[in-house]
């Protein structure tokens, strides 16, 4: 059929944004949800580049289910309050055969059936998350909230959609007019672990385990912060409105909770796949014991099994009690806690000069390993649990991954047993210890106390960071007591004599150290950076950072005079501008790098670096292949701010307005340039245009 009206322009662009909306959003549930890649990442991130394209041109085209809406818009300043349109229960809970018995017997009772009657009931894996209720009004994603008291919850919409797993429009030809979908939101292990090692090497303090660092995440007011953490999302509950029934093609009106599995996955959601039909009770037994020691091969915490009667009617019919229903009860695993004794509270100086205070135990078997050693994160745990000189402690292993002290048995405390306190002091320099208002950590603020200066060693010759074979830490100790090494740059005045005659270094050893030290300034800029350890730059953002800004001296000018050209930078936020605004601004750190540079550091790219970090930004960057022309004064801008904010972005500035021009950037007074502009028919934009263009939307 060929249409006889040729199309317009827009309706033409409108077309093409319908499709790639469609097909992106198909490629990423295809590859978070299904797990099954529909098309390489080159080609997703070529189409997705087109849709922005059309998008920051047209900007009537950007719908609230594009991919590009995922992470958008600048950090909130708090989070409303919701009340939800159907409340969050809970769940009772059963932690033997016993009481699972009983939940049975009492479920019996309410529906009116005869012991043995085997109910059919639905086993899930209780996901050790948050849980989060999804409001979709005609198949698009409007709300999301977090549980709450249940009855309200605070509204944290930009966040969650950047769960990639999360669609943002139900895979519906005919979606009714709002669904309600509850699940659980959850970080992963393996990223936790990944989150958790960057937040170490920031000298930031540790998430105690998953779900923390998930209920963290999802209350970050940055939705970059958020999409960084990669979490995860499975759907287990479905609500319709009463009177829905499917269209022909879409998943039918589930009558029970196994369909509504189904429905929820058809819909486009993530259903976790170990799900299972439990004709009767020793079906349930066995699904729990099965899961009991299956956990450990999962790639998330669990904290145990759900067990719901599957059909939605005998569901209606059994209601609720106060605060969870009687058709559901979560069977826990046993904790993995275990009574110790304390023999003493030791602290550690991070290489940021964070102080934390460490529990020393008698060692106990714990989740197949022994365990003697636990952080009590800072001042405030440490209050909170109230701990005192030989208490017997209760240790668990959270998440199976970082031991905690859960809490302490006062009934058994000596008599006269000391309350333990942080230090006023710093136990490795003695001076006097800082905790600023509103910080969580205790800090030795000494930049040249040893266990700082160790620290920043020991980050320096990292494997992320300058890679220094054959420096070890007890080397760097011995480097530091003897006063032999002061600073970052004194590690290559070493040479290999002086080496040779410390303990334990052959003359073979301190010769090859002295070349892998040598190799070192060989390293990428982005390791340079990385290796400095300025708080907040990751191994992450050091690479964007640097890719940005390809020298020292370009970044320590935009850090100092133009921060907004380092928050243009994606996925560098306010907070990472502020602390590299610090540590430039430190004449100590400046001294650092004079000297770094005198040893024969570049502090800077090499050419092949800039050639393949323009390579990628070529590929990549907002405002690529753009020209721009500043004309006038800008409200709060200079001329340099805005340029260096629309190159970093990947656009040009030019002096003289040509057909060519993709924007026009007018403030007031502005001349010739802009009345050019207008004749020829070039965009003018006024500075919050230009900043619009500049998030992306
Ligand atoms: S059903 C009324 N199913 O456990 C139904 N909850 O301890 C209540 N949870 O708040 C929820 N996995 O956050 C359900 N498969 C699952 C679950 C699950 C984890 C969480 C949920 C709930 C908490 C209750």
């Amino acid at each position: 059929m060929s249409s006889t009206a040729p199309e317009s322009p827009l309706a033409k662009q409108q077309a093409r944004a319908l499709e790639l909306r469609r097909l992106l959003n198909q490629a990423a549930h295809a590859y978070y949800v299904l797990d099954a890649p529909l098309m390489e990442d080159p080609v997703y991130d070529q189409l997705y580049r087109e849709l922005l394209d059309l998008e920051t041109a047209q900007p009537d085209l950007v719908s609230p289910d594009s991919p590009t809406q995922r992470v958008g818009g600048a950090p909130a300043q708090g989070f409303q309050s919701v009340q939800h349109r159907i409340g969050l229960l809970s769940l009772d809970n059963a932690f033997n055969t016993a009481e699972l018995e009983a939940w049975y017997g009492r479920l019996l009772k309410v529906l009116d059936r005869e012991p043995p009657a085997a109910l059919p009931m639905v086993g899930e894996l209780k996901i050790d998350g948050n849980a989060l209720a999804l409001s979709y009004e005609h198949g698009v994603l409007v709300r999301a909230a977090t549980r709450g008291d249940g009855e309200q919850g605070e509204e944290i919409t930009a966040n969650v959609r950047t769960i990639a797993s999360v669609p943002l429009r139900l895979q519906l030809e005919h979606p009714p007019a709002w669904v309600e979908v509850r699940g659980e939101a959850l970080i992963p292990d393996d990223t936790f672990a990944a989150i958790n090692a960057e937040r170490e090497s920031r000298g930031e303090a540790l998430f105690a385990n998953p779900r923390n660092a998930c209920a963290g995440t999802l209350r970050q007011l940055d939705p970059k912060v958020v999409a960084s953490r990669r979490l995860d999302f499975f759907a287990y509950t479905l609500h319709l409105p009463e009177d829905w029934q499917a269209a022909p093609g879409d998943p039918e009106r589930p009558s029970n909770q196994w369909a509504a599995l189904q429905w929820l996955q058809q819909a486009g959601f993530k259903v976790n796949p170990n799900a299972a039909l439990l004709p009767d009770l020793a079906a349930v037994e066995a699904f729990f014991q099965h899961w009991d020691s299956g956990r450990r091969q999962l790639a998330y915490a669990t904290d145990g099994v759900v067990v719901k009667l599957n059909d939605l009617r005998l569901q209606d019919a059994a209601g609720f009690t106060q605060k969870a229903p009687r058709w559901a009860i979560a069977l826990k695993y046993p904790a993995e806690e275990a009574p110790s004794k304390l023999l003493r509270l030791s602290c550690q100086v991070g290489r940021t000069g964070v102080v934390t205070p460490v529990a020393e135990f008698e060692p106990v078997p714990l989740a197949g390993t022994s365990v003697s050693r636990a952080t009590l994160h800072n001042a405030d745990r440490l209050a909170e649990l109230d701990l005192h000189g030989g208490d017997t402690i209760v240790v668990r292993k959270a998440g199976e991954i970082i031991p905690e002290v859960v809490r302490v048995l006062p009934e058994l405390r000596p008599a006269g047993a000391p309350r333990l306190q942080l230090p006023h002091t710093c136990p490795e320099c003695g001076s006097e210890l800082v905790r600023e208002a509103g910080e969580a950590a205790t800090r030795c603020v000494n930049s040249s106390c040893p266990a700082i200066l160790r620290g920043a060693l020991r980050h320096w010759v990292s494997k992320g960071a300058l890679d220094v074979d054959g420096m070890g830490s007890k080397l760097i100790e011995q480097l530091v007591d003897r006063g032999l090494v002061r600073s970052i740059a004194d590690l290559y005045r070493l040479d290999g004599a002086l080496l040779s005659s410390l303990e334990r270094m052959g003359s073979k050893s301190a010769e090859n150290l002295v070349s892998a030290l040598e190799a070192s300034k060989a390293q990428p800029w982005h390791r340079q950076l990385y290796g400095l350890g300025i708080h907040h730059v990751g191994e992450v953002n050091a690479k964007a950072l640097t890719k940005a800004f390809p020298s020292a001296a370009e970044l320590a000018t935009a850090a100092l005079e133009t921060p907004e050209a380092i928050t243009a930078v994606y996925g560098i936020g306010t907070e990472i501008a502020q602390s590299l605004q610090q540590w430039f601004a430190t004449p100590a750190n400046q001294e650092l790098l004079t000297s770094l540079e005198r040893t024969g550091f570049s502090l800077a790219a090499t050419d092949t670096e800039l050639r393949a970090a323009e390579a990628a930004t070529a590929a990549t960057a907002l405002l690529n292949g753009q020209t721009f022309v500043l004309t006038g004064t800008l409200p709060s801008l200079s001329r340099s701010q805005a340029q260096a904010l629309i190159e970093a972005a990947g656009g040009k500035v030019s002096g003289s307005v040509s057909k060519k021009t993709s924007y026009v950037v007018a403030g007031a007074e502005a001349g010739s340039k802009l009345s050019k502009a207008e004749s020829l028919g070039v965009p003018v934009l006024d500075e919050a245009g230009l900043q619009a263009l500049l998030q992306g939307s």
